[in-house]
Parts: C-alpha cells; structure tokens; sequence
C-alpha cells in the first residue's frame, strides 16, 4: 500500500486526511504541532505514526527527513495553516508580527516541507505533492477585499506550488493546489461542507492529477479557480 505524508494533522481536515488514508490501508505519517494529539492520531491504525513537529521549524523538518530516508512517500500533503483575527482600522490588520507569522507558516513553510521531502516522494510509485489552498488565495476572484494576512499568505502559496510544479516535473512529481471548499472543522464552525466529504473530493481529484494535471488550482468537487 502507498504512504502518505501530511502536514497538521492534529484535528480539521489533516485529520480526516488521516483518517481516510489509515481506513484504506496506507502508511500514514501525520505531522501534529500538539504533541498531545499522538494518541488520538496513532489510535487511527498500527500504519499511522505520528511526528510532532512545527513546519516552520527548519532543522526539525531535516531530522525527520532523515529519520524516514529510506522511505519513499507516494503522496506529500501540505495542509497545516492558521490564520490571523481582525485588528482595527480600515484594512483590520493584525499586528506586524502576527501578519508575518502567517506568512512564515501559510506560504513559507510548504516550501520547506516540499524541499525536505522532494527525494522522498520523487523515489516512490505515485510521486505525488498537493498544497492546500483556499479561493481565498486566488487573485482574480477577490472580491471583497480583507484578510490580508491569510488571502495573502495563501497567494503567496500559489506561486510558490507552480514553481514546484515546474521545478519537480523532471522528477514525474505532480502537484495541485486544492480548495477544500467552506469545511466545517472544530475552529471554523461556520463552515457548510462535512470534512469527510471535503477530504473525500479531494482525494478524487488526487487520484486523477497526471502530468497533464499538474500545476493546477483545483476545487475539491472539481474544476479550476483561477489563480
Ligand atoms: N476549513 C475551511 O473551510 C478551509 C477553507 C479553505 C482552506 N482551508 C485550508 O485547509 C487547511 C486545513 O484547514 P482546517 O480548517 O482543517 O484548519 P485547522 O482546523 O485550523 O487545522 C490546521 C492544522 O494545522 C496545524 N498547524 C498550524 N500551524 C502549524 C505549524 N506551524 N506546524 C504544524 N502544524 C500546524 C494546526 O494545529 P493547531 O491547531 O495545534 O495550531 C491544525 O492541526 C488549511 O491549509 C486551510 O487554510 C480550510
């Protein structure tokens, strides 16, 4: 069975990315920032380990690099996000260093991630690398303005998984950005779509991505989003 390895997988959407993938069987490596998820994580199949870990920490995402050398991962998901609340003022930005903390973890970090991982996914069978997005990212369907931290963060990521795209194709990696849709999620309770639904779209649309594919921003029930 394939291996997959995923970014915060301690509850939301990397967790039934987790879920999902240890129900079918595969090998599953869940990166979780809160070391108190282990168990919850590893309780999903004798497959599923469990690797805390900040994605933004550099030198952490070597180790655990080297820790898993001689495994090739089939399918690399960048999930884990966060997100900044509203400050005053027109523009309702967070202070400074909240705003560049979203970046660092939203659009810096999957770089990183990517980086860290290139041999491991490019020595597997599916050779696969999906970002998780959001429309909220995509430029040319801004229509409302605000948020800066997290529309731009998530911009920012966008460009970065097209130049993966380009850069891994001499590999065979294929790559997406994918909109998970309005999830509800434990911190989004607002949000219209079950994760299991969400998770299982985009699995979908994983299974489909081929070289013809790659480089592309996809929602999870299918179709384009402009970038
Ligand atoms: N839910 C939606 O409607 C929606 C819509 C569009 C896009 N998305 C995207 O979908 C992805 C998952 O969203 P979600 O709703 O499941 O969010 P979530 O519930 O907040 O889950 C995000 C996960 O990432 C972890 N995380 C945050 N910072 C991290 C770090 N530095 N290192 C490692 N893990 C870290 C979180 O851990 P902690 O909680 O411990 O911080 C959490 O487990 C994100 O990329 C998000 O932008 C979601």
């Amino acid at each position: 069975m394939p291996t997959v390895l995923i970014t915060g997988c301690d509850y939301g959407i990397g967790f039934e990315f987790a879920r999902q993938y240890a129900d079918d069987g595969w090998t599953v490596h869940a990166i979780c920032l809160d070391d108190a998820s282990r168990d919850k994580v590893t309780a999903l199949s004798s497959k599923v380990h469990c690797h805390h870990l900040d994605v933004a920490d550099e030198a952490g995402l070597a180790a655990l690099a080297d820790t898993l050398h001689d495994q090739p991962i089939d399918l690399l998901i960048n999930n884990a996000a966060t997100f900044a609340p509203d400050g005053p003022g027109t523009l309702m930005l967070p202070d400074i260093d909240e705003y560049t903390r979203v970046m660092k973890i939203n659009a810096v970090a999957p770089v990183y991630v990517a980086n860290a991982f290139e041999d491991h996914v490019a020595r597997s069978d599916r050779r696969q690398m999906v970002f998780i997005g959001t429309r909220s990212g995509s430029i040319g369907d801004n229509g409302s303005g605000g948020h800066y931290a997290y529309r731009c963060s998530k911009a920012a990521l966008n460009m970065a998984a097209k130049s993966i795209s380009i850069d891994f194709a001499k590999h065979g990696i294929v790559t997406a950005v994918l909109h998970p849709g309005s999830v509800a999620t434990e911190t989004r309770k607002g949000g219209q779509i079950p994760v299991d639904q969400s998770v299982t779209g985009m699995r979908g649309i994983i299974d489909g991505l081929t070289a013809e594919t790659t480089g592309t921003f996809q929602r999870y029930d299918g179709g384009t989003i402009e970038w």
